[in-house]
């Protein structure tokens, strides 16, 4: 069920050809840290492009409810900040919805402030490990009380006097990485962090836009992120580039779909996030960079992907897994067409995102007669190649935008279609999925039945 509302059955069928562009919403992760940092800064911030999912949207709420300003203008999202340090104590409990990325960077924010803020969320956030962020957000002095595992809803009682903090990642996470980041903008001296493997640098490249002092380093031990505490970050105009996690989709659905060839232009290619469409090409699909560039510090390009029919299973090398973390769902439903297995190692996280991922489509690809194997961190998705993928079972979303839109995709050449039992999740991250898919002339609709 969806947690706001009602469920939203959806199904897909094989259809064809999709054509034309997509023009696919802003990044989800920049969207979030722009109304963040915006807060975090005295003065105005204008943010162009910015995503209106339900995600980022509780995220603006959030922002007002600590004491920033956060509206709409025409076209511009406007936030008007209230500086490191200048948090208000929210009156009301911050509900978070289905975000993880928001939920976790807030703590982050009001971690070093003397402040005291409860956190919720729908039934797929209050299930999720807050640990990972309380336990080094102790480090500066914070207080955290929640349910039993580290689960929301959680109190944060905010230091009274922080002190700088040191702090090696135990799991590769950008959100764990920015929450100490974040709590370091309101401590005195240097806060350090230390990730063994590279996660998306977002947050590094933004705070250093809104003037805080952030050096990088590679060194033996990973990437070493040092910020200078108690800056006075200057606020921006901000662009934010469309978000190659939803590009996927369009993208994934072109390969699979015969006689398709679709553009979705102006994605972020930032080499953090860019690794499904190495895979998709290492894969043997038609994808090709067309007008490559940068734009605001960030390499840019249009992406066209044509149907593939020779696609080769192949094994995803573990070093790539943070690049393409959110694109496992979508690449095993790729996977699911090309000839032989998909073998997929390194991936335990997956199992700890709006769902267990692995589990989620692992069951939902067996009840469409794909087989899978699976590990506690890695899983394999055994290809039958075009014309051999029967469908037409039904899938649970499971509160999980991606793991419904991967599902939705998968229908479009799997012989029976697939029925999805709930697509409300999609906004959270796509609002637009459904009329910018049916506009590539994909068969998904609402299941009126
Ligand atoms: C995100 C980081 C990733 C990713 C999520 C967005 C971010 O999560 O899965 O969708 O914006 O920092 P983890 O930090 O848990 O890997």
């Amino acid at each position: 069920m969806s947690a706001h509302g009602r469920a939203i059955p959806m199904i897909s069928k094989p259809s064809g050809p999709l054509s034309g562009e997509a023009h696919v919403p802003g990044d989800k992760s920049i969207s979030h840290r722009a109304l963040i940092l915006g807060a975090l800064s005295v003065g105005e911030t204008r943010v162009t492009g910015l995503l209106e999912g339900q995600d980022v949207l509780d995220t603006g709420a959030a922002m007002r409810a600590f004491g920033a300003e956060v509206w709409k203008d025409g076209d511009a999202w406007v936030v008007h900040g209230f500086g490191v340090g200048g948090l208000a104590e929210p009156e009301q409990v911050i509900d978070c919805g289905n975000s993880g990325t928001g939920v976790r960077l807030i703590m982050g924010v009001m971690a070093t402030s003397p402040i005291t803020a409860t956190f919720t969320g729908d039934a797929s956030l209050n299930g999720r490990p807050m640990a990972r962020v309380t336990d080094p957000l102790a480090l500066f002095g914070a207080r955290a009380y929640g349910r039993a595992g580290g689960r929301l809803p959680m109190t944060i009682v905010g230091a009274q006097m922080p002190v700088p903090v040191r702090y090696a990642t135990p799991v590769p996470s950008a959100q764990v990485k920015s929450a100490v980041l974040l709590a370091g903008l309101n401590a005195p001296g240097e806060t350090v962090v230390i990730e063994r493997e590279a996660t998306r640098d977002h947050s590094e490249r933004m705070l250093t836009g809104f003037g805080a002092d952030v050096l990088v380093e590679d060194s033996p031990e990973g990437r070493i992120i040092t910020l200078k505490g108690q800056p006075e970050l200057r606020p921006q105009t901000i662009a934010v580039p469309r978000d190659p996690s939803s590009a996927a989709f369009p993208v994934c659905a072109a390969l699979i779909t015969e006689g398709s060839d679709v553009l979705v232009p102006n994605i972020g290619l930032n080499p953090t996030r860019a690794g499904l469409f190495t895979t998709l090409r290492d894969m043997g699909a038609d994808l090709t960079y067309e007008n490559e560039r940068e734009e605001g510090g960030e390499p840019v390009a249009d992406l066209r992907a044509r149907f593939s029919p020779d696609l080769k299973g192949i094994e995803v090398p573990p070093e790539r897994a943070a690049s393409m973390i959110d694109e496992y769902p979508v690449l095993a439903a790729v996977a699911a067409f090309a000839e032989g297995p998909t073998y997929m190692p390194g991936v335990k996280e997956l199992r700890v995102k709006e769902s267990d991922r692995i589990d989620a489509m692992a069951q939902g690809l067996r009840a469409n007669g794909i087989e899978v194997e699976e590990g506690e961190d890695w899983w394999r998705v055994q290809g039958r190649g075009f014309g051999n993928v029967t469908g037409g079972g039904t899938v649970e979303s499971r509160l999980d935008h991606r793991i419904a839109m991967s599902f939705l995709v998968f229908g479009l050449a799997a012989r029976d279609g697939v029925r999805v039992d709930d697509g409300s999740p999609i906004a959270t991250s796509f609002p637009i999925f459904e009329p910018l898919m049916q506009g590539l002339g994909a068969a998904i609709a609402r299941d009126e039945t």
